[in-house]
């Protein structure tokens, strides 16, 4: 079809109202945490933010214990169609979190999904109880997948590491649980399975690929820490290969993201077996990025031949 004739098709009006873990949502869209600084967002746009928010449902940054500076420059390189990230994390710390932080993001009006990492089960479990105290909190996504930290063994690249911290928090709230996988192993459906097994509501999946850069001018690492993780488009044809396998080894819901630039690319992931989908990268390139996903959607699905998300997830990929 031309471009013309797109421009030309008339818009479906189309209710793409879900819901994850039981979290009522108004559309499947969600931001991958750490790519959209509504905090940051709001002091420029100001309440404009808020009366068009570009996601149905707001992850936030990965709240650590203690404050973090994050990782020495440089911590961006881009690739052809993605970038590599070695942020590492920086942020205020729970409490500087919860004093400064939450109420602000709680303004914004959609659902809130607070991200934490820590080092340790003891760190985690605190985390997630004061974090799941507040009223204004939705759910917690466990970041046990994040490459650019060095906490020794990331959790989540161990089956057995995640199904034992699961059962350590489990029991701390009755908010959903979402576990970030990582990317960086050969089955992550078998971590995806002892995340459920230990309790997890629900598993959020790709963070980033690890990788690296080489600065042409010093021939050597680019990145302050040496290495990060790639996201962006490239990675999509892995993400989807993921959110598949994935998909199909547990009952709890998937939470896709890795590469999605517009509705086409959103769709291919409930197709892969998500439930809802997360925009990240692209909202570097494009803010409005998150809304221009929920305004193709009914198109895109219409194209395809579906009536509503729902019959797109029935027929999902096997
Ligand atoms: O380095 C970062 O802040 C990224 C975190 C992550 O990928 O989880």
């Amino acid at each position: 079809m031309t471009e013309s004739a797109k421009a030309a098709e008339p818009l479906p009006v189309m209710d793409l109202s879900t819901g994850i873990c039981g979290i009522p949502l108004s559309g499947p869209v969600l931001n991958g945490s750490g790519t959209f600084d509504a905090l940051a967002a709001r002091r420029v746009f100001g309440d404009a933010l808020i009366e068009d928010f570009p996601f149905d449902c707001y992850v936030s940054k990965t709240i650590t214990m203690n404050p973090r500076p994050g990782n020495p420059p440089y911590r961006l390189w881009e690739t052809p169609s993605g970038m590599i990230n070695s942020i590492g994390l920086p942020g205020p710390g729970l409490d500087g979190f919860l004093e400064n932080d939450l109420g602000a993001l709680a303004e914004i009006g959609v659902p809130l999904i607070v991200s934490v990492m820590a080092d340790s089960a003891e760190d985690f479990a605190t985390l997630v109880e004061r974090v799941a105290a507040r009223d204004e909190v939705a759910g917690i996504e466990l970041n046990v997948s994040c490459p650019n930290v060095h906490s020794g063994l990331i959790v989540g690249e161990q089956p057995a590491e995640t199904e034992a911290l699961m059962k350590a928090l489990r029991p701390l709230t009755g908010k959903p649980l979402i576990v970030k996988l990582t990317p960086n192993v050969a089955n992550p459906q078998e971590v995806a399975v002892a995340a459920e097994a230990g309790g997890a509501d629900s598993v959020s999946m790709i963070n980033t690929i690890k990788a690296a850069a080489i600065d042409p001018a010093s021939s050597r690492t680019w990145l302050g820490a040496g290495a990060g993780g790639l996201s962006g488009p490239a990675v999509r044809p892995i993400a989807l290969a993921q959110v598949r396998a994935v998909s199909s080894a547990v009952g709890i819901p998937v939470v896709g993201m890795g590469g999605i630039s517009d509705a086409e690319s959103a769709l291919e992931f409930i197709l892969a077996g998500a439930e809802v989908i997360a925009v990240g990268t692209e909202n570097f390139r494009n803010p409005r990025a998150g809304a221009a996903v929920t305004e193709g959607l009914p198109l895109a699905l219409r194209r395809r031949g579906f009536g509503s998300l729902a019959e797109a997830r029935a027929a999902t990929i096997g």
